[in-house]
């Protein structure tokens, strides 16, 4: 009988073994969870001491898409997860036939990991997003003919923005991606949303409150997160219902973060679903009952799902290594950010930094979100992760 469907609630320790293929700081912080909820992990990453491999002590050095590697981590675990998309879905699902428990399914992530069979399922499910259509990037005709402004997605592989060129006009043509991709029109949008969503293997689904990711003028990257979204209650009842009827009609179990444009004219489009806990879910960690990664961990070990409630509004920014240095990180400016009230610092234990690479996050606590939104442009100027040493003064 599996641990899921057990009628005594006893549970031998560890509660649950779990695998995660990809190591980096979603899987770390995942681990850490996972400890406290009395489970125990096993990382398959190809990096020796990969973040989520230095916390969970068990770590797999291999490819994700290394067969062997990967039959060897279902040998040892209850079930596998994962926190990267860019896995062989078809390896997996052998696993999974083989009687392996894969949450979300090999399936859906085959799906949502190619962005032009994601938006066809979503449309199909009547979720409103942006008007697309595939595209050979060698036929800049086909661009004309749709028009600009338009964005063109590359299906495959993009993360933090790398497979997404925005276009606004025929002279952008140029920048185009040479891979398989889709073009959609260009949201003029007033804010960005994420609603992070969890559903269990009963088909209980839970959403958090809405919140709202800032972007740098002409940047991909998350500038600052803002927890809750600063928009009108119905426009966050309406987010959290098309989030679930999003994740309930993908039929996931799992946690699932839903990104949304609301548009100038308050219409809300479903941008881009990640099967995963997400960065705009790192704030839950301080400011929620049941923390994003638990709430994946309850869900897949068929564990009842916990409270979403936030507790207090909170400000995150992601740190970046500094641009022009890499190397073994150096932290400046650790103390003076510390000493502002509400911070909370997560390094992820990468070994080298890289200019703009994610080397950690940082989520200010604070009962108004102005206060807290401020605080965190603070931190921003204080912390610096470079790799060169500044002689003291
Ligand atoms: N149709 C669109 N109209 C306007 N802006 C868009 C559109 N699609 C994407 N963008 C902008 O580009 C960003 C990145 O796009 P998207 O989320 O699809 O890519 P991604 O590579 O998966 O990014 P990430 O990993 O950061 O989520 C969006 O957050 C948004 O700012
Ligand atoms: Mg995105």
């Amino acid at each position: 009988m599996s641990k899921q469907h057990r009628s005594v609630d006893q549970y031998p320790y560890p509660v649950s073994r779990i695998g995660i293929i990809g190591g980096g700081q979603l899987g770390r912080m995942l681990v850490k969870s996972a400890k406290r909820l009395g489970c125990t992990c096993v990382v398959l990453d190809p990096t020796p001491g990969s973040p989520a491999g230095q916390v969970s002590g068990h770590q797999i050095l291999a490819d994700s898409h290394d067969p062997d590697a990967l039959q060897l981590l279902a040998a040892q675990v209850d079930v596998i997860t994962f926190d990267i998309e860019d896995i062989d879905a078809e390896m997996l699902a052998t696993i999974a036939a083989a009687g392996h428990q894969i949450l979300p399914s090999p399936s859906l992530l085959s799906e949502i990991q190619d962005k032009l069979r994601q938006k066809q399922r979503l449309t199909r499910l009547g979720i409103p997003t942006a008007e697309f259509v595939e595209v050979d990037p060698a036929d800049t005709e086909q661009f004309a003919r749709f028009g600009y402004p338009l964005v063109q997605k590359a299906r495959r592989g993009g993360y933090d923005g790398r497979g997404v060129v925005v276009m606004h006009s025929a002279a952008d043509a140029k920048q185009r991606l040479p891979v398989p991709s889709l073009i959609e029109r260009f949201i003029p949008a007033a804010k960005e949303l994420a609603v992070i969503v969890v559903r269990a293997q009963d088909a209980e689904v839970r959403s958090y409150e809405p919140v709202e990711m800032c972007f740098r003028a002409g940047e991909n990257i998350l500038d600052m997160l803002l927890a809750p979204a600063r928009i009108p209650v119905e426009t966050a009842a309406a987010a959290r219902r098309l989030a679930i009827e999003t994740v309930t009609g993908l039929d996931g179990v799992g946690i699932f973060g839903i990104e949304l444009f609301l548009t100038e004219e308050g219409e809300l489009l479903v941008n881009e679903v990640a099967p995963r806990t997400h960065n705009s879910g790192h704030y839950t960690i301080e400011a929620c009952i049941t923390d994003q990664f638990e709430q994946h961990l309850r869900a897949i070990t068929g564990l009842p799902l916990g409270a979403t409630d936030q507790l207090i509004p909170a400000a995150m920014i992601n740190l970046l290594g500094a641009p022009g240095e890499s190397g073994p990180p150096v932290i400046r400016g650790l103390r003076a950010a510390l000493a502002i009230p509400g911070v909370s610092v997560h390094f992820y234990g990468k070994a080298d930094t890289r200019p703009f690479r994610k080397m950690g996050h940082v989520t200010v606590l604070d009962a108004d979100i102005e206060a807290a939104r401020r605080k965190a442009e603070q931190v921003r100027a204080l912390i610096e992760i470079g790799s060169k040493t500044e002689s003291s003064a």
